[in-house]
């Protein structure tokens, strides 16, 4: 056939096949991501979904300074071993307020994205201290120094910290790329960091912007608030937005 014998041309020379080879890659990519774009059910809209509070996105920032990802995924996958261990399957819209997300590609230790309300404030606080302490096998590093940062409290904030003071710029970076925070969330960002990890605290600003869900609690027991407060704000939402007990997945989509 004469389309055959003209592809023995592509098949003798090597930088025609190359060529040829990269237009067939671009346009079957283009192809398969380009429509993504243009959908809008590429994510699902879920309820419950909220962007993170303050606290949570600053527990988030320390997350992320310290490579708690490099051991821990957060994505739960869609097979039976793991929804068994773990729980519900993750949704896209579960990591769509995440900037970067947080899906990991290694577990040295568990899948954390189902991690919020499977453990008590002081398990995490005794962990984090010493894994070893509630663990004996656990080859996690110690991060007790965390709670010994405060972000902000009666010493004032140390340089070269998160602070409360820097949260609104962080949500407004946020928001640049897609989390839908309000003017009114980024202008009381300070306030709402406070008020969650503040018992007596006046809340109700904080409940109006966040949903009543929101844990106000002193996450790690000790007066003011600490990068460990911060961090175990964010751990103990995890995996909890999304009500499962009322969820069904959209087959259409
Ligand atoms: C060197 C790898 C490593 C790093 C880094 C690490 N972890 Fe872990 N983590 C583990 C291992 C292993 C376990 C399982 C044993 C245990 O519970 O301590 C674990 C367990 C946990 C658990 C209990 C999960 C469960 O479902 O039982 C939490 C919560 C946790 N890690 C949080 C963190 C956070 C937060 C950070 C960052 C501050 C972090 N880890 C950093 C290895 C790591």
């Amino acid at each position: 056939m004469a389309i055959l014998e003209k592809h023995k041309v592509l098949e003798k020379n090597v930088t025609l096949l190359a060529i040829f080879a990269f237009l067939a890659v671009t346009v079957g990519g283009l192809v398969q991501i380009v429509p993504l774009f243009y959908l809008d059910n590429t994510i699902e809209d879920v309820e419950g979904m909220r962007p993170y509070t303050p606290l949570e996105l600053a527990g988030r920032e320390i997350y992320l300074r310290e490579g708690c990802y490099v051991c821990h995924s957060q994505m739960v996958r869609p097979m039976r071993d793991e929804v068994e261990r773990y729980g519900h399957y993750s949704l896209a819209a579960e990591s769509q307020y995440d900037h970067p997300f947080q899906w990991g590609s290694k577990r040295t230790g568990p899948d954390l994205a189902r991690l919020g309300g499977r453990y008590s404030d002081e398990w995490h606080v005794d962990h984090l201290r010493s894994p070893q302490s509630v663990v004996p096998e656990s080859v996690m590093p110690k991060y007790g120094y965390l709670e010994q940062r405060l972000l902000a409290g009666n010493v004032g904030l140390a340089s070269g910290m998160l602070g409360a003071e820097d949260i609104g710029d962080i949500m407004g970076a946020n928001r640049l790329v897609g989390v839908p925070y309000t003017e009114d969330m980024i202008e009381m960002a300070s306030a709402d960091f406070m008020a969650q990890g503040d018992p007596e605290a006046d809340t109700s600003g904080l409940l109006e912007r966040y949903g009543e869900r929101v844990n106000v609690r002193n996450f790690d027991g000790q007066p003011g608030i600490s990068e460990a407060d911060a961090l175990i704000a964010y751990l103990q939402m995890l995996g909890t937005l999304v009500d499962f007990s009322t969820f069904t997945p959209d087959a259409s989509r």
